[in-house]
């Protein structure tokens, strides 16, 4: 078993976003049961509209089965953040799933990014999702600039094709751009027990698996 690095007493927040379909959900329910095996205390949390009961949620998947960690539906949006906070347990993680991405006026993303420590952008790669990192940013530019609180961004890299270049391709364009790539990928799976066959279910544990190595990597992104 692997010792986590401690997180602070306040615990840390982490969203993910990306466009409609890139795998926000199936990569926190994963990263969630997986923090659950290594015992750090975690929440997941369903930012995306409330009143939205759109299939496929987070929150709807925890409600199917036991997925390791607690998962909450969207408070309301100003409130966000204070819940964001109140939920996170000790020392540990609090996920915010959100909808596809959108910069527009009450969007829930401005205020999911403000609330968290970092941003996970999962991005599949190809040169048209690329860029849609440019919005991302632009969203975090913003926040700056109103002196709201902005928080670090990663971009990890989605239903990654194994037998493509691309990955290694975008990996060095954003790189090359100033952006923290993680060095872990997720590969599209679409084996009767791989990622696409997953929603709803208990997500496999599998050591040393891409989503196991994601959580580590993640824990000590936001440690540091
Ligand atoms: N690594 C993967 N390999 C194969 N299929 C995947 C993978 N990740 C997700 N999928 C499938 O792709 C679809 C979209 O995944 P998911 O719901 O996780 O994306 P999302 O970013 O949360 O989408 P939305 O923006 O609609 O909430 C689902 O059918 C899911 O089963
Ligand atoms: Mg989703």
């Amino acid at each position: 078993m692997t010792t986590s690095p401690l997180l602070p007493a306040g615990g840390r927040r982490i969203a993910f976003v990306g466009k409609g379909g890139s795998g926000k959900t199936t990569t926190i329910a994963h990263v969630l049961a997986h923090l659950a095996k290594q015992g750090v205390p975690a929440v997941g949390m369903d930012a995306d509209k409330p009143g939205d009961e759109e299939d496929g949620s987070l929150y709807v998947w925890a409600s199917a089965v036991d997925i390791g960690a607690p998962v909450y539906p969207a408070p309301a949006l100003p409130r966000i953040a204070d819940e964001a906070q109140r939920l996170t347990p000790p020392h540990g993680l609090g996920l915010l799933d959100t909808g596809a991405w959108e910069r527009r006026e009450g969007s829930p993303h401005l205020a999911v990014l403000s609330a968290v420590d970092l941003v996970v952008l999962c991005l599949p790669p190809t040169r048209m999702e690329m860029e849609r990192a440019g919005s991302v940013l632009g969203a975090l530019e913003h926040l700056r600039s109103v002196g709201a609180h902005a928080p670090r961004l990663v971009v990890l890299q989605t239903l990654v094709n194994a037998s493509a270049r691309s990955a290694g391709t975008t990996r060095e364009a954003l790189e090359g751009a100033g952006f923290t790539v993680l060095s872990t990928v997720v590969p599209r799976n679409d084996a009767h027990d791989g990622y696409a066959q997953a929603f709803g279910r208990a997500p496999r544990l599998v050591p040393g698996s891409p989503m196991d190595l994601l959580t580590a990597e993640l824990l000590a992104v936001v440690a540091g």
